[in-house]
This record gives C-alpha cells, sequence and structure tokens, in this order.
C-alpha cells in the first residue's frame, strides 16, 4: 500500500531514501568514543582471529560486489590475503580451507541457497563463518560461527540499495576490527578512517539532495540499448554493480569493465554516443589511477563516447571531458563506494520508470533466490 511505502511510489525509492539512516544504525554502538571497534556479537575470540592466515568471502549478486569492495579494505587494513568468491562457483572448484581460513559470507535474505551451500562446505572444511546478514534469524546466520548484522530494515524492492551500502559498512567494521585485534596498521589512517565513516552516512543524505539532474539525464537516456560502466580499485565493484541494477531494473544491456580493461578488448565497443558511466577514484592519494582513469575517459570521448562521469568534489581535471558531470563528497578512498553507488541507484531505478517497468517487482527476478 502507499503507506508501506512512506509516500514514496516505489519501495525502491523509499529504500534509497532510508540509506543514511540505515548506514547510521549499522555503525550505531559498534565505535566507541575514543574510536576502537566493539563487535561482541562476533562470537569469534581474538584469539583465534589472530590464528587466521585468509579470509575468504562468498555470495551473490549485489552482495558479491561488496564483497569486492571488502577485499580492498580487508588487504589493505590487516595485510591478510583475502579471496572473493561467487557463493555458485565455489564449492565445485574444490577451495582450499582449514582451520585458520575465515569464510565471510554476505547475504541480505539470509536464505540465498548458493551462500549457504558455500558456507556448508566451509565448515565441513573445518573453517569459521562469519555472516553479514540483514534478516535476523534467518538460516545463514543460524549456520554460522558468528553474524554480524546489518540495520537496514526490511528491504522489500527486489533490487537490493539499503542493503548493499550496510553490508559495504558491515565490511569495512570487520576488517577494521581484524585489523584492531592483530594490531596491524592500527595508525593514524585507520583513526582517521573510523572518524570519516561515522560521518559518512550525512555525506550520502547531501549525495541523495543532489539527484535531480541524474534522474532527468536517465530519462533522456530512456530509448537507448546499452550502457558500459568503468571503474577502477574500489570504483569498479562499483561499476559492476551499477551495471547489475540497470540489467535488472531496466532490462538494459550494461556492463561493467576495469578501466584497464579498455584497451584489452572493451574499447571495440565504443561508438558514437553510447553512454559510458565512468567511477573516478579520487585524485588524492593514489592520483596514478586518477590519471590514468582521466586518459581513458579521454580515449572513450575520442570515439564518440557519451561520457558520464561521476566524480570528487573539487576534482576539475575531469571537467573539459564529461559531457555530463555528477559530483560526490570527498572521503578516503575505500570508503568512495558508498556515495559512488548511490548516483547509479537513482539512475537505474529512473530508467526504469522511464521505460515503464515494474520498479520494484523486475521480470523473472525473485527477491530471495532459495534454490541452487
Ligand atoms: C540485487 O539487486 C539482486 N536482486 C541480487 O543480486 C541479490 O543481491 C542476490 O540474489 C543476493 O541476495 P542475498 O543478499 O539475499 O543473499
Amino acid at each position: 500500500s502507499a503507506a508501506e511505502k512512506g509516500g514514496y511510489d516505489y519501495f525502491m525509492l523509499k529504500e534509497i531514501a532510508e540509506q543514511p539512516k540505515a548506514v547510521a544504525d549499522t555503525l550505531l554502538g559498534r565505535i566507541d568514543p575514543s574510536g576502537s571497534l566493539t563487535l561482541d556479537e562476533v562470537r569469534i575470540s581474538p584469539s583465534e582471529l589472530r590464528e587466521v592466515d585468509k579470509v575468504v568471502i562468498v555470495a551473490c549478486g549485489t552482495a558479491f560486489h561488496a564483497g569486492l569492495i571488502a577485499k580492498y579494505a580487508i588487504e589493505h587494513w590487516t595485510r591478510i590475503p583475502c579471496e572473493v568468491e561467487l557463493a555458485s562457483e565455489f564449492r565445485y572448484r574444490d577451495p582450499i580451507l582449514d582451520g585458520r581460513s575465515l569464510v565471510i559470507a554476505i547475504s541480505q535474505s539470509g536464505e540465498t541457497m548458493d551462500t549457504l551451500m558455500a558456507l556448508r562446505h566451509a565448515r565441513e572444511q573445518g573453517s569459521k563463518v562469519l555472516a553479514i546478514c540483514n534478516t535476523n534469524g534467518s538460516t545463514i546466520p543460524r549456520e554460522s560461527d558468528a553474524v554480524l548484522y546489518t540495520h537496514a530494515g526490511p528491504e522489500v524492492a527486489v533490487a537490493s540499495t539499503k542493503a548493499f551500502l550496510t553490508q559495504l559498512v558491515a565490511c569495512y567494521l570487520v576488517a577494521l576490527y581484524l585489523g584492531q585485534v592483530r594490531g596491524t596498521k592500527w595508525g593514524d589512517e585507520v583513526h582517521a578512517v573510523i572518524k570519516d565513516l561515522s560521518r559518512i552516512s550525512h555525506e550520502v543524505e547531501r549525495v541523495l539532495e543532489t539527484m535531480e539532474p541524474v534522474r532527468a539525464l536517465a530519462r533522456s537516456l530512456a530509448t537507448k540499448n546499452t550502457v558500459l560502466f568503468l571503474g577502477r580499485h574500489v570504483g569498479y565493484p562499483v561499476a559492476l554493480e551499477g551495471a547489475l541494477k540497470l540489467k535488472e531494473l531496466a532490462y538494459m544491456h550494461a556492463e561493467g569493465f576495469a578501466a584497464g580493461e579498455l584497451k584489452h578488448g572493451p574499447i571495440a565497443l565504443i561508438e558514437e554516443d553510447l553512454p559510458v558511466v565512468v567511477v573516478v577514484p579520487s585524485p588524492r592519494g593514489r592520483s596514478l589511477l586518477h590519471d590514468k582513469i582521466v586518459s581513458n575517459i579521454q580515449e572513450i570521448r575520442a570515439r564518440g563516447a557519451r561520457t558520464i562521469v561521476i566524480a570528487e568534489e573539487g576534482d576539475e581535471t575531469v571537467v573539459p571531458y564529461a559531457d555530463h558531470l555528477i559530483r560526490i563528497p570527498v572521503t578516503p578512498t575505500l570508503l568512495q563506494p558508498l556515495v559512488a553507488t548511490v548516483p547509479l541507484q537513482v539512475f537505474a531505478c529512473e530508467l526504469a520508470t522511464a521505460r515503464g517497468n515494474e520498479v520494484d517487482q523486475p521480470r523473472n527476478l525473485a527477491k530471495s533466490v532459495t534454490v541452487e
């Protein structure tokens, strides 16, 4: 009913709008005023966590994209090697697991069969499993050794939005917690990141306030057949997520690429007026990556692409090459997906509406996939 949708036309719009609160709720009570983390729910002891020599993340769809981003954070902040695998592929390739592997299963519903079978396989090999889940008491957390709940509240729309942002927050918390427990890289950078994380819901709010031009752009592309998405580093999974949202909602051909791979094939796809969304990393810090992606934007634009550039406020180098410029707030590199994904959700939702599609119930899809 309209009341359930809180005055919005679709659950998806309501859930997009709820993201600042969902992000804040997922952080609530988990960062103490001194800047250290208390994750009491993680019932895997600090001594066991100190023994971990490999992290393996299993998940599907949007949750898998959260896992891809988590890898960057876990490896950077903890120096523990981390693999990310599609849950549906995991157990069929005889993965190398033992008692020192920590397996993280990410799932909004907690009922995804592929993810459940992957975690069962991991536990059979003696690995500890930590679930990151949004649904209290669902099967995946019940069968795991520990669970960190995301507090996104119920997500009704089939296309995942607020669950994704809170999965990212939970992944960052796990990465930082592992770092804290193991004493690795626990320096100024980590404290600064924790501070930024506790402010991030305001930044998500600011992004939401500036989405009207994104909606107008989406409407203007309603008759296109293809949209490509490019990113690097954590922007690469963001590109994959932008493409998945567009497939699910707009039923358009959409693909995400690592921008560095363009020259190895995908650049052949570029033609006159093809919309290409580019997620630009911050010009601070990893500035080499920034410069490389700016050259990618120039290359595709020279071949006729219509460039839709998502870039940090104050990044002026991209301006001459952006046919459409979407600004996002300045964040630490690893946290950028929390703000960069939001315009892509709004973009896909508006395109679906413009194409007359059912936003909350896309064709052929179910909210939770309980078959393998
Ligand atoms: C996302 O928009 C999808 N509908 C889908 O990819 C989803 O993320 C995937 O099926 C995993 O679901 P889960 O998080 O409930 O396990």
